[in-house]
């Protein structure tokens, strides 16, 4: 089994989604571990449930309004120290601010009771109930900067009834949010170690450099650039290859010194792949929590100056 994700779930109070993802976690086959529980109030009723479970609980105070930042300073600081990889939000009361999204980007999910982009904000059952809805029911999504507009990850419906109120409805989507929630983090977390889904996302990156095609090498996926007549890979696609663990993408580095230099470093990201090592193709594994993409788009922009012709280096390259 691969390394678990460790995720930190944002509550202000009664936690029962929360509740719902640490008891998702205790199957052997879940790819996330819940590893802290916080949050905006000190005394939320699931931070007292976390703590019976024996998961690690934060207790924070709620920020004035001057504060609103340095909470949220202090918040990052503490996910960091934690080593969270990504955040879930499950009835945490606040707006978050760009600048601390700017650092979650891709890694922070919230769940919201209502079919999005339908009912956005508060009050959601009461908007579902006074706009005649037949069905409701509950997404998660990617947090961004636009409350409950992000990437829709995964829904489920529920039957609005004749006569519901906005507290009945309220009961029966959060029977579905509870199933909703685990199930949905457990498939967007398994996607980011699929070879499939990684090949994919690397082939965005690759592309986007001048002059590059797709073409496979000895049968796994690759980039090159130049011509179809003239050309050099840049990018290989890796999976699992001789006895090699890791599934990721070899590119090009300077040469020995400085592949010895990023393995000896960052030994849990970089590695010296059998057959294509002795050529300066350096491994970088991605089926592991926390990607950083920019990083990536990086080392295949280097790969690609490093093998790219003369012809497109002088017209300025990328
Ligand atoms: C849930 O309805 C969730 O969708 C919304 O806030 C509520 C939190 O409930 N974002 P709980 O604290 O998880 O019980």
């Amino acid at each position: 089994m691969p390394e678990r994700s460790r995720v930190a779930v944002l509550i202000s109070g009664r936690g029962s989604n929360m509740a719902a993802l640490i008891y998702a976690s205790r199957a052997d086959d879940c790819p996330y571990e819940v590893a802290l529980v916080t949050g905006d109030n000190p005394n939320a009723p699931g931070l007292v449930l976390a703590e019976a479970e024996g998961v690690p609980v934060a207790r924070l105070q709620a920020p004035a309004a001057k504060d609103k930042a340095r909470f949220f300073a202090n918040l990052h600081e503490l996910l960091e120290k934690e080593d969270i990889d990504l955040i879930t939000l499950a009835g945490f009361m606040r707006i978050i601010p760009d600048d601390f999204l700017a650092n979650w980007e891709g890694r922070m999910v919230n769940i919201h009771p209502s079919l999005l982009p339908k009912h956005k904000g508060l009050k959601t059952h009461q908007a579902c109930l006074a706009a005649g809805e037949t069905v409701s029911g509950a997404t998660v999504h990617l947090v961004t900067p636009d409350l409950d507009s992000g990437e829709i990850l995964g829904q489920v419906q529920v039957a609005v009834l004749p006569n519901d109120t906005p507290e009945a409805l309220a009961d029966r989507v959060l029977i579905a949010e509870h199933q909703l929630y685990p199930q949905v983090l457990s498939r967007f977390l398994s996607r980011t170690r699929n070879f499939e889904w990684i090949t994919a996302k690397v082939g965005e990156l690759a592309l986007d450099l001048p002059s590059t095609f797709f073409q496979t090498s000895h049968g796994s996926p690759g980039w090159k650039v130049g011509t179809q007549s003239n050309s050099k890979f840049f990018g290989i696609m890796w999976n699992r290859h001789h006895g090699e663990e890791a599934v990721g993408v070899l590119v090009k580095c300077s040469g020995q010194e400085e592949m010895a230099e990023l393995i000896e470093n960052q030994p849990g990201i970089y590695f010296r792949p059998a057959y294509y090592g002795p050529s300066d193709w350096v491994g970088i594994t991605l089926d592991r929590p926390r990607v950083d993409w920019s990083h990536i788009a990086d080392r295949l922009a280097q790969s690609w100056e490093l093998v790219a012709p003369r012809r497109l280096l002088e017209a300025g390259g990328r």
